[in-house]
C-alpha cells in the first residue's frame, strides 16, 4: 500500500478513515446502491449532480419504470424523456443522458463504456461522473471531485482559494487522486460524498460528527466557516454615457440602434460614451440610472441646442439612420423605457 504523505495525512490513514466511516454510517440502501448495472448508476450520478438525493428518488424509480435499460432510452423520445424529467431542472441533463444513450446504442454496440476516459466522451459525463460510474460500477480504482468532495477536501487540507480558478481545481484533482485508495474505491467514493453531503456541510458542518477532524486543518486553526473559499463578488460595473437632446419646434431628433446589443433595433437619442468627450457648457438635464440585469448605465441628458434652423451635424454619433419625430404625436417605433420617460419632460424645455 502506498505511503505517500500529503501536507498533514497519510494517505493510507485518511483513505482507512474514510473507509471506516463508511461501513459505519456510510449509505448502503439508497435505491441505485446495491447494484453494478451501468446504466442505473449512471442515470443515479446524473440526476444527483444539482439535486438533492430524496428529490431524486422518485424520479429515479419512475424512470426506470419507463425506460429500464440503456437501449429503452436510446429509442425513446426526446419529449417523453423531458417529460419524466419535469420538475427535476437542469434540463439539458435529460437531453445528453438521452443522446448519450443513442451513442451507447450506435457507437458502442449497446455496451456501456468500461473505463473512465471512454466514459467521459460521453455527453454530459465529467471526469468526476466518469470516475464515479467506473468505481461503482467496474470497480475501477478511479477518483471523483463533486462538489461534496471539493468541500472535504478544501477544509482538510486547508486549499486556499476560489475552485473555480483552474489552479485550485487542480490542486483538488491531484490530492482527490493521491488519497483514492486502490481498494475499496467505491467504498471510499460513496463515503467522502456522504461525508461532504451530511457531515462536512457548507453551513453548520458537524464537526465533531467527522472522522477526519482530528487532522483537519480548518478545524485546527479555526477555518471551518471560512473554507472552502466563495467565488470572488465582483463589483457591478458600470457605463456612463450622455445622451445628445437636439430639438428644433417641438421636434426631437432619434437615431435607431444597431440591430444587436442593449436596445438593439430601438430609436434612441443619439449617444456618446462619457469618458471620450469633453463638454463644456451645454446644459445637463437630470441624470438618469438605468439597471440592465448585468450592469449600470448612467445616463446624462445634454441638452445641446433649444432652437435650430438646420439639422445639426450629427456625424460624431457615426449613424446612418437618424430621424425627427414629433414631440407631441405618438412615436410610432420601439423606444427604450428611459428615452419614453424622457421626451414628456422635454417639451416644456423647447
Ligand atoms: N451525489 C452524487 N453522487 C452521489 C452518490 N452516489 N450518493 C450520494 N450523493 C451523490
Amino acid at each position: 500500500m502506498s505511503k505517500t504523505t500529503t501536507r498533514s495525512w497519510s494517505t493510507t490513514v485518511f483513505s482507512s478513515k474514510v473507509i471506516a466511516y463508511y461501513h459505519s454510517k456510510g449509505r448502503k440502501n439508497l435505491p441505485w446502491h446495491n447494484t453494478k448495472d451501468p446504466y442505473r448508476i449512471w442515470l443515479s450520478e446524473i440526476m444527483l449532480q444539482q439535486t438533492q438525493v430524496k428529490t431524486v428518488i422518485p424520479y429515479y424509480q419512475k424512470f426506470l419504470t419507463a425506460f429500464p435499460a440503456v437501449l429503452d432510452l436510446a429509442n425513446a423520445d426526446l419529449d417523453q424523456v423531458l417529460h419524466l424529467w419535469s420538475g427535476l431542472g437542469y434540463y439539458s441533463r435529460a437531453r445528453n443522458l438521452h443522446k448519450a444513450a443513442q451513442m451507447i446504442r450506435d457507437e458502442f454496440s449497446g455496451q456501456f463504456p468500461k473505463n473512465q476516459a471512454e466514459l467521459e466522451t460521453l455527453p454530459g459525463i465529467g471526469r468526476s461522473t466518469a470516475g464515479a460510474i467506473a468505481a461503482f460500477a467496474f470497480d475501477l480504482p478511479t477518483a471523483i471531485l463533486d462538489g461534496n468532495v471539493k468541500r472535504v477536501l478544501a477544509r482538510c487540507f486547508a486549499i486556499e482559494g476560489w475552485y473555480g480558478q483552474s489552479k485550485v481545481l487542480n490542486q483538488l484533482w491531484d490530492l482527490s487522486e493521491k488519497l483514492t485508495p486502490k481498494h475499496q474505491t467505491a467504498a471510499y467514493n460513496q463515503a467522502m460524498m456522504d461525508l461532504g453531503a451530511i457531515v462536512c456541510k457548507r453551513s453548520n458542518p458537524l464537526c465533531l460528527e467527522c472522522p477526519l477532524l482530528k487532522n483537519c486543518l480548518a478545524y485546527q486553526s479555526d477555518r471551518v466557516q471560512e473554507l472552502p473559499h466563495k467565488k470572488p463578488k465582483k463589483a457591478r460595473p458600470s457605463k456612463s454615457v450622455y445622451w445628445l437632446i437636439y430639438l428644433n419646434n417641438q421636434q426631437i431628433l432619434l437615431e435607431k440602434r444597431p440591430p444587436t446589443g442593449i436596445w438593439g433595433g430601438l430609436w434612441s437619442l443619439p449617444e456618446i460614451p462619457q469618458d471620450q468627450y469633453q463638454l463644456t457648457d451645454e446644459q445637463q438635464l437630470e441624470p438618469i440610472l438605468h439597471k440592465f440585469s448585468h450592469y449600470d448605465l448612467n445616463i446624462t441628458p445634454l441638452l445641446i441646442q433649444k432652437t435650430m434652423q438646420k439639422k445639426p451635424n450629427i456625424s460624431i454619433m457615426e449613424s446612418e439612420l437618424t430621424a425627427w419625430y414629433s414631440l407631441d404625436e405618438t412615436i410610432p417605433v420601439g423606444l427604450p423605457t428611459p428615452v419614453s420617460k424622457l421626451l414628456p419632460k422635454l417639451i416644456e424645455q423647447d
